[in-house]
């Protein structure tokens, strides 16, 4: 797993001037404290599955770290961040934060000492229930302290600038996330909570504006965030890539589904979170993202295409791919996973495809005993030209698109800085 997360956020400072007139909007949460040491062990027990559904650890445990002792560095356009210690340590952690005050960084992304970055995601967190944030308080109090300084964030000018994010909140903190899809169901509903208040899905898969802000009228629409990007999960993309009910619950569940292996980011997501969910959580997640009237999934239509060009990846599928993927693209159980049915393959941006093949994947866990090998790349064994025939192959094949990838295209992704 990558120890390095990449985010984008708010290019704070940039509206200061403009700004500096705006009354600020955050809501004060109220004062009443819930104390650790009268938590019931139902609370501290529920506040442990909401820290998973919320994905606590991602930035707040280093791997081979504490837990939630901070570290974890997260990269993004304006310098690094690191995730803080979140353990009762008094000196380094939040030991002498009371249930409000933990809320307050929650909600509002203010603590005892400021102002936080928009790096952690209160964004989303912030339209947790009060009952909520105590019990994830509850839990992370009867932690064990850890004596784990934290370290500053290294960022470049104006974004080092803290108070900026005030008015960067003014503009874009929202007291609720917009819906990609349509639903009034009790499993809609709760699905809607467990994606954005807790999961924070958006933070990734929704596209971002000039100033980092989430881009509201896109909600889900995949953004450019890292070398893997997040795909459009909205209901109508996710359709079409041949995605239903059962095989979201089956990906957030195990990290394997027909449509293939959860990888680079998502790959964390599923191990430290969504694999801890209910199964009737994992329904309503996956109702929230289709509705609560799904469109039928889209068959892959095989493209037609040029037969020497088919001709060329195709020598290439077999002589170097089909060893792990089958010559018929139909994968191995425990060792490769399938071609045919693949969601990355069936994304209209073959950007994702691309990059596995130069990248290759690492090696990975998956829940229970389930493990992968890793995937080489072939950056340095296949030429531009040999990649985009090879993607051409697949994406007319069993991807259901045109083979309109360029040698250019490949190249352009080669070069590209990584992360
Ligand atoms: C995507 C990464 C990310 C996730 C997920 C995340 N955080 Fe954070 N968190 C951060 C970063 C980065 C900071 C420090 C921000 C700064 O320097 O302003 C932080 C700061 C905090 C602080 C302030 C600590 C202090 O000493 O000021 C608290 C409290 C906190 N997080 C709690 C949580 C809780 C609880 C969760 C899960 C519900 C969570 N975080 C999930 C990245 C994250
Ligand atoms: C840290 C960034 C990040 C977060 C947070 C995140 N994702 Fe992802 N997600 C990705 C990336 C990158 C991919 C592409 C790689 C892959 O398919 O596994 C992806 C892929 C997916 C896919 C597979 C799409 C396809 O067609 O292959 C689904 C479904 C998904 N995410 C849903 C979610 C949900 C639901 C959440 C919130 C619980 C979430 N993601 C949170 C980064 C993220
Ligand atoms: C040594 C075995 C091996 C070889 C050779 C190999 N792969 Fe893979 N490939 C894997 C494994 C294993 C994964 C999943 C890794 C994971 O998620 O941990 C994978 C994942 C992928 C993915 C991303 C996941 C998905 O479902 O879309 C693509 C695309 C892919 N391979 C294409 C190729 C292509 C094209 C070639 C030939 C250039 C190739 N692979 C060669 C083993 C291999």
């Amino acid at each position: 797993m990558s120890t390095t997360s990449s985010l984008r956020l708010g290019a704070l400072a940039l509206c200061i001037a403009a700004l500096s007139t705006l009354a600020a909007c955050s809501k004060t949460p109220d004062n009443t404290s819930v104390d650790a040491r009268t938590s019931t062990p139902d609370q501290i027990a529920h506040g442990r599955y909401l820290a998973k559904a919320a994905d606590c650890a991602a930035c707040h445990t280093s791997p081979g770290g504490a837990p939630f002792a901070g570290g974890v560095r997260l990269g993004s356009p304006f310098g690094t961040f690191y995730g803080t210690n979140i353990t009762p340590d008094p000196v380094h952690g939040i030991g002498k934060w009371t249930a409000a005050e933990f809320y307050k960084a929650l909600h509002d992304g203010v603590t005892p000492d400021g102002q936080l970055y928009p790096a952690m995601p209160y964004t989303s967190y912030r339209t947790m229930t009060r009952a909520d944030s105590d019990d994830i308080y509850a839990y992370l109090m009867a932690q064990k302290p850890a004596a784990v300084p934290n370290l500053k964030p290294d960022l470049k000018f104006p974004f080092n600038m803290r108070f900026a994010v005030m008015f960067w909140n003014m503009l874009f903190l929202k007291d609720s996330l917009p819906d990609a899809s349509v639903g009034t169901s009790a499993d809609w509903t709760r699905g809607k909570y467990l994606a954005n208040a807790l999961g924070h899905c958006a933070e990734c898969h929704t596209p971002r504006g000039a100033f980092g802000q989430m881009n509201g009228a896109k909600a889900l629409h995949g953004s450019d965030l890292g070398r893997v990007v997040p795909p459009d999960i909205t209901p109508a993309a996710l359709v079409a890539r041949g995605w239903t009910g059962a095989d979201l619950q089956t990906f957030f569940a195990t990290g394997i589904s027909r449509q293939g292996p959860a990888f680079g980011e998502m790959h964390p997501v599923v191990y430290l979170s969504t694999q801890y969910l209910s199964p009737g959580d994992l329904r309503a997640m996956s109702v929230y993202l289709l509705g609560d009237a799904p469109p039928p999934p889209t068959p892959v239509q095989p493209g037609s295409a040029d037969a020497a060009q088919v001709a060329a990846g195709r020598n290439t599928y077999v002589a170097v791919c089909a060893g792990c993927h089958g010559l018929g693209g139909e994968g191995k159980p425990h060792v490769s996973v399938s071609m045919q049915g693949s969601s990355t393959l069936r994304q209209a941006d073959p950007h994702n495809m691309l990059v596995a093949m130069l990248d290759g994947v690492e090696a990975s866990a998956f829940p229970g005993t389930e493990s992968l090998q890793a995937m080489p790349a072939f950056a340095k064994t296949l030429n531009d030209e040999e990649l985009a025939q090879l993607a051409n192959y697949l994406r007319l094949g069993w991807g259901g698109q045109p083979g309109d990838v360029t040698a250019a295209k490949v190249k352009a992704l080669r070069d590209a800085p990584s992360h």
